[in-house]
């Protein structure tokens, strides 16, 4: 696969097979994202890769926490404010995903039904969960995160599997903790959900969009 074919064609995936991914394709996956650039070469993460009976009692326990109210209390906070701009962003991507599903803005049962499917992980086998050392500069080992998590979805990708990053993963550290024995020294910054996309699914194939290079890119020469 050509290096700008994966980078396009790689895209969030909402919906997975019922099949598991084997280990080895897993570990093989890990394996090469390995080679992800880090500050000083540190490569501060550290991934629990959570599947089967853990992953099945994960993803109910996240979806009852959501669906009782609970707040989102992650390990590494998501900002709640925006500049405007990128707040119109988020909101568009909301329309645009809500609208591959053909659920209307007003439709709260069935915006409720998708986020019971998020909180579920869209049905993925396997989840990754990339964590730092807690005492670790979170603002500076969270570039690390980021650049060892594309890596990780980019070679999936070249292997037919799709992911989606998720913080809908990751809002309950606790109940994390207590499924795949992530020690309190280590900090969950995200998680990966990875398996066989469902290729046929509206909400795997919907149009993306992106902002346009002038509204990214100053020249300056
Ligand atoms: C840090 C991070 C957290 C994300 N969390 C979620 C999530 O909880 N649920 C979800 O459906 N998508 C999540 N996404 C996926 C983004 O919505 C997605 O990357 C963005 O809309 C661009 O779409 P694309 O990945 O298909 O190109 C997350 C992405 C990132 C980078």
């Amino acid at each position: 696969m050509k290096m700008e074919e994966a980078i396009t064609g790689r895209r969030s995936i909402r919906k997975f097979k019922n099949e598991a991914v084997p280990r080895e394709v897993i570990a093989s996956i890990l394996d090469t994202a390995r080679w992800a650039p880090s500050w000083g070469n540190t490569q501060p993460w550290q991934f629990y890769v959570i599947t089967g009976e853990p992953l099945e009692a994960f993803r109910k326990a996240n979806r009852d926490e959501i669906a009782g109210g609970k707040v989102f209390a992650p390990d590494v906070s998501i900002p709640e404010i925006w500049p405007d701009h990128l707040k119109k962003r988020y909101g568009e991507t909301g329309k645009i995903l809500l609208g591959a599903l053909g659920i209307a803005r007003e439709d709260k049962e069935g915006r409720n039904n998708f986020y019971g499917e998020m909180a579920l992980l869209f049905g993925a086998p396997a989840l990754i969960i990339a964590c730092i050392p807690r005492e670790s500069s979170v603002e500076y080992a969270m570039l690390d995160i980021g650049l060892v998590v594309q890596t990780i979805c980019l070679l999936a990708h070249g292997k037919g599997l799709g992911t989606c990053i998720m913080a809908a993963a990751i809002g309950f550290p606790k109940l994390l903790r207590s499924i795949a024995s992530i020690p309190e020294e280590l900090r969950i910054t995200v998680g990966i959900a990875l398996g066989y996309p469902d290729g046929d699914a509206p909400i795997n194939t919907f149009s993306r969009v992106r902002a346009e290079l002038p509204d990214l890119v100053q020249w300056i020469d």
